[in-house]
């Protein structure tokens, strides 16, 4: 069986991609303008390249059809902290998907709390296990409603009893398969 891209609705689009490209990892975004501290999960997300070291994440509209507020942020303060969102978060990373105003915080508002690493980028989420601090690289004007944002990381904060002195660290970040969520199980060979 053949299915013809061309022939389907956007949410058919989706729903095949969806339970096809799977895992999909979650980038658990923060960002900040004017004090307000933004939170958002988003899982059209993936790794682009190690050299330089990118990351690509697409953000679509809000239903009132203006551009969502992290992109909004990203785009005007060239700054984004992705976190990654272990199982006990996953209550928190729902509530924080829901569309609020611009100047409402998803932190204040779904008592998420954060904590500044480094004064240059906004903060992480309290009790990540990593996280990359990023800067805007560029976009991709797919003539669409999503624009594909993509982000250089400038550097990485991660708990220090998941990574050894050789660099190999160990999280376990949940992953988004359709609309479902999933944790990572690892095959040791
Ligand atoms: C697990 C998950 C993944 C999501 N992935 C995306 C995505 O890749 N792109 C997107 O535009 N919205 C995505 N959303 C919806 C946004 O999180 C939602 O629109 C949010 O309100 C955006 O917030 P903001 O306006 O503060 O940026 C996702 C939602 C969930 C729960």
């Amino acid at each position: 069986m053949v299915i013809n891209y061309s022939e389907l609705n956007d949410t058919k689009k989706y729903k095949l991609m969806s339970h096809t490209i799977i895992p999909r990892p979650i980038a658990w975004i923060v960002t900040q303008q004017n004090g307000i501290v933004n939170i958002a999960p988003f899982s059209y997300f993936a790794p682009l390249s190690s050299n330089p070291p990118l990351v690509v994440v697409s953000i679509g509209l809000k239903d009132d059809d203006t551009p969502k507020d992290t992109r909004i942020n990203i785009l005007e303060t060239k700054k984004a902290t992705i976190c990654f969102a272990k199982l006990e978060y996953l209550e928190k990373l729902i509530l924080s998907s829901n569309e609020l105003p611009k100047d409402v915080s998803e932190a204040k508002e779904f008592d998420i709390n954060t904590v500044i690493i480094t004064e240059s980028y906004p903060p992480i989420i309290e009790n990540s296990q990593t996280a990359l601090f990023c800067e805007l690289h560029s976009f991709i004007d797919i003539q669409s409603e999503t624009l594909p944002i993509i982000l250089e990381i400038k550097s990485q904060y991660i708990q220090k009893e998941l990574c050894d002195e050789k660099l190999n660290i160990k999280v376990d970040n949940i992953y988004r398969i359709g609309k479902g969520f999933g944790k990572i199980e690892l095959i040791e060979l």
